[in-house]
């Protein structure tokens, strides 16, 4: 039975604190230490039941990933180095872990089952086993949603194909599967999407090449690729801090530090949006860490404004849409966001989640096509139960509205929050929020 989670309206936030690991890096740092040879080992993981998805699979398939002291460890078997599991992979409720996992088992020659939880077995796979399929991946029943039967080919042919929808998981998984192929591999994006891959993958000693291409960009893998093990650490994931910073925006006299966020300029537009709202928003102390740009992130309760959020910006902030119309409600007048085709096809429809969340909790909103409108007034009734579709942002977004709300606001199911972020409740109570796991269970 699902649990029902409280967000109460809160005192001024404060605190220093610091996020778990980025989701993203986190599974391509299991995968791409799976292939190397050699050790790798991984400071600050996620470990959320996502990512110990892909750690399973990973171990299933030969690469043994195990907990030591203060890291994880993955011994990697090398390119084309995983062998047959013995049982079905199942991903849970991560696209990301089935969607890379696929570009891997497509270079090698095995078969196998992917399985996932009910929203997972929902989301379009089409979209990866297109560009795979060309490279020689079988796919039983020419089936597009999970459970899917798979077997993969030693003998992958490279390609060079052009992402019909701004996807990071589509690009990842033809880039990974071109590390098997003979020859170079591209894919072309007219729109920049996350480039963890790409980083992570020259982090791991791969040839990839990143060139601009008539208004678009072209990135390169070359194929029989080597990877060698490395030691690296996981930036705090800025999926996870935007929660945080909206709850401070938006819940009066608040003032909280967020210590070591991913600042990746393919993951910004969330902040970027909050400062054109008003919000008080600084990046300090500035760094590198494995190929990525990390900062502080300090967030002060402001007055903020209605703004128009362009549809090109959509890739940057694609999974802080819910939180942003959260704080779109207590800002003074409209907030018009465009572009959000891609949020349709999310862990839920987030489109729909998101507009009958603020609906049941007094605030006018109304999405017509791609976009969506929200009118703030500066405060919000609150009092509604809000369905999270096995959707943990939904959940996220709509406890945070809760804090500032004049009456509190319940999510059916709070637990679902474990696969991205386990550690919500207990930072945000850090903070001073006001969250209540009914059932009285502490998380
Ligand atoms: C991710 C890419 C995005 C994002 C997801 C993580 C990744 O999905 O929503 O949470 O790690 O590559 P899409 O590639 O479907 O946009």
């Amino acid at each position: 039975m699902p649990t029902p989670f409280t967000a109460q309206k809160s005192q001024a936030l404060t605190g220093n604190i610091v996020v778990p690991g980025d989701k993203s890096i986190s599974h391509r740092a299991l995968i791409f230490g799976g292939l190397a040879t050699g050790v790798t080992r991984v400071r600050g993981l996620l470990e959320s039941e996502d990512v110990v998805n892909t750690a399973r699979a990973m171990s299933a398939m030969g690469a043994p990933i195990e907990q030591r002291d203060g890291h994880w460890e993955v011994r990697g078997v090398g390119v084309g180095g995983l062998v047959q599991p013995s049982h079905p992979l199942d991903f849970g409720n991560s696209g990301t872990g089935a969607r890379l996992m696929l570009g891997v088992i497509a270079g090698h020659g095995l078969t196998t089952t992917l399985i996932g939880d009910a929203s997972l077995s929902r989301r379009p796979m089409g979209r990866v086993l297109d560009p795979l399929r060309q490279m020689g991946l079988q796919v039983k029943d020419s089936r597009e949603t999970l459970p899917l039967e798979i077997t993969g080919t030693m003998q992958l042919v490279p390609i060079t194909y052009a992402l019909p929808v701004p996807s990071a998981q589509v690009k990842s998984a033809v880039l990974i599967a071109g590390l098997h192929a003979p020859g170079a591999t591209s894919v072309i994006e007219t729109e920049r999407t996350r480039d963890h891959t790409e980083r992570m993958l020259r982090f791991f000693g791969a040839d990839i090449d990143v060139t601009p291409e008539d208004g678009a960009t072209r990135v390169t893998v070359a194929g029989d690729a080597e990877l060698c093990g490395r030691d690296l650490t996981v930036p705090g994931d800025p999926s996870s801090a935007a929660f945080l910073a909206a709850a401070a925006a938006i819940v009066e006299g608040s003032d909280i530090t967020i210590r070591g966020v991913l600042v990746n300029p393919t993951r910004t537009g969330f902040f970027q949006t909050l400062r054109e709202m008003g919000a008080d928003i600084g990046f300090e102390n500035e760094r590198e860490e494995c190929g990525e740009p990390i900062a502080d992130i300090r967030v002060r309760s402001s007055n903020l404004k209605g703004v128009t959020v362009p549809a090109d910006r959509a890739p940057s902030m694609i999974d802080e849409y819910p939180i942003l119309a959260v704080v779109a409600a207590f800002a003074t007048g409209r907030t018009v966001m465009h572009g959000l085709a891609e949020l349709k096809v999310k862990e839920s429809d987030r489109l729909a989640a998101t507009l009958a969340g603020l609906t049941a909790n007094g605030v006018t909103a109304a999405a017509a096509g791609d976009t969506l409108t929200v009118d703030g007034s500066g405060h919000v009734r609150g009092g509604g139960r809000v369905k999270t579709n096995l959707d943990h942002r939904i959940a996220m977004a709509f406890l945070t509205l809760g804090l500032a709300a004049e009456r509190p606001i319940v999510v059916d199911d709070g637990e679902i929050i474990a696969t991205s972020f386990p550690q919500f409740v207990p930072l945000m109570r850090e903070i001073g929020a006001e969250l209540d796991v009914e059932g009285g269970s502490e998380r």
